[in-house]
């Protein structure tokens, strides 16, 4: 299948990621040099595409990488393994080698070859079989990046996907487990990405907890006007469409910027544009487009409105929001109920404060379904 002009919905590959180059040389470069980061955001905002292109660079300079993504995996010892086996790729080449081992060499097309690759480490510390209990494999499995980056006299980078997620799947007390191995790695950093991000500051910004300043937070900055501008100005000359007036600049207002809706939205015009045969981008189609999108979005978004109606105040602050009223002064309800609902809204990452106590929606066609979807609440 040919690959899509504006690519949607999960991470995209280095030539589709807009204005992210001084970030993501920050980013190898601190790993490289040995501090673990913690990246927190919003949904669909771009992390895992980062991560993944990060992991990408830091190969190519011949260190060793593992990826981990925390949503697949639902006890202790999936996770453990998933450790193991993202290690173990850096040698094997396959995904998950620990089940290639398991399944019987002989029988495997390459086994021999296989076990020629991990036979070292299989004498010196063994490899995983079915007797551990399982806090005995999630120990072995949170001292194997530093074992193999040890043994390969390598460095490697670990990224922990969603990594809010460890406390679902393996208790709070993991944490300090994790921690006190993590703490004595000598050749291994960790990145730690998380989209829940008033869990993952709690875990890394709060005192009481294990992960208290282990990892330096980096905030992702929003992606600029100015480099939209240059990405899709050149996606739609790739295409030879002639963009008309102020269209991108009309595209970048409708979306706010925000990574995915842009993309969407520029998906929905370049489908309406395909469809009429045209090849003129002019406001009608960004129009076009924008309704298109706007459908796409709402069962989404009437998903999230109806999640929000259950506790009290929280969608109705966020409507009151979108309208620019004043939402402590304007209806008769206890400020504290308010400053409640608004938390909740910041920690869900709907809206964030800006610097000038006001409030921004992290996607703003939210902000503009609500305003004209007013009437419905
Ligand atoms: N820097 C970027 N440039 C262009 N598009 C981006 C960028 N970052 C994200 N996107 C858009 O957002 C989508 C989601 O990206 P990605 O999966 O990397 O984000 P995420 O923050 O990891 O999301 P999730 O919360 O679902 O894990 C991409 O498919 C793309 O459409
Ligand atoms: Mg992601």
């Amino acid at each position: 299948m040919p690959s899509r002009l504006f690519p949607l919905g999960g991470p995209v590959s280095e030539k589709d990621i807009v204005d992210r180059e001084d970030f993501l040389v920050s980013l190898e470069t601190r790993l490289l040099e040995g501090q673990s980061i913690m990246l927190a955001g919003p949904r669909r905002i771009g992390k895992t595409s980062l991560a993944l292109e990060v992991l990408r660079r830091i190969k190519a300079k011949s260190c060793h990488i593992a990826f981990v993504d925390l949503f697949r995996y639902n006890t202790k010892r999936e996770f453990s393994l998933a450790i193991i086996d993202a290690c173990l790729e850096n040698r094997s080449g396959i995904s998950k080698t620990t089940a290639a081992l398991k399944e019987g060499l002989k029988k495997i097309a390459g086994g021999a070859r296989l076990t020629a690759k991990v036979q070292d480490l299989e004498l010196e510390i063994g490899l995983p079989g079915e007797g551990e209990s399982d806090d005995e494999l999630f120990n072995y499995a949170l001292r194997f990046p530093e074992i193999l980056a040890k043994k390969d006299k390598k460095q490697i980078v670990v990224v922990f996907d969603e990594f809010q997620e460890i406390i679902r799947i393996a208790g709070e007390d993991a944490l300090k487990v994790m921690r006190s191995y993590f703490q004595m790695h000598e050749r291994v950093s960790y990145l730690f990405l998380g989209s829940k991000e008033g869990m993952m500051n709690t875990i890394f910004g709060d005192k009481r907890q294990a992960f208290y300043r282990f990892a330096t937070m980096l905030p992702l900055p929003p992606i600029t006007r100015e480099a939209w501008n240059e990405y899709l100005s050149s996606k739609f000359a790739e295409k030879r469409i002639v963009v008309k007036g102020n269209s991108i600049s009309e595209i970048i207002d409708l979306s706010g910027g925000h990574p995915q809706d842009t993309m969407l939205l520029c998906s929905e015009v370049y489908y309406a544009l395909i469809e009429a045969g045209e090849v003129r981008l002019t406001l009608d189609f960004v129009r076009i487009g924008y309704n298109r999108a706007m459908l796409t979005l709402s069962p989404v978004f009437d998903e999230l409105l109806d999640e929000l109606g259950k506790i009290s105040y929280v969608r109705q602050t966020l409507i009151d929001i979108a309208k620019g009223l004043r939402i402590y002064s304007g209806r008769n309800v206890n400020p504290n109920e308010i400053k409640r609902a608004v938390d909740t809204l910041v920690s869900k990452a709907i809206i964030e404060k800006t610097s000038r106590g006001s409030y921004n929606f992290v996607e703003p066609m939210l902000k503009s379904y609500l305003i004209n979807k007013i009437d419905v609440y």
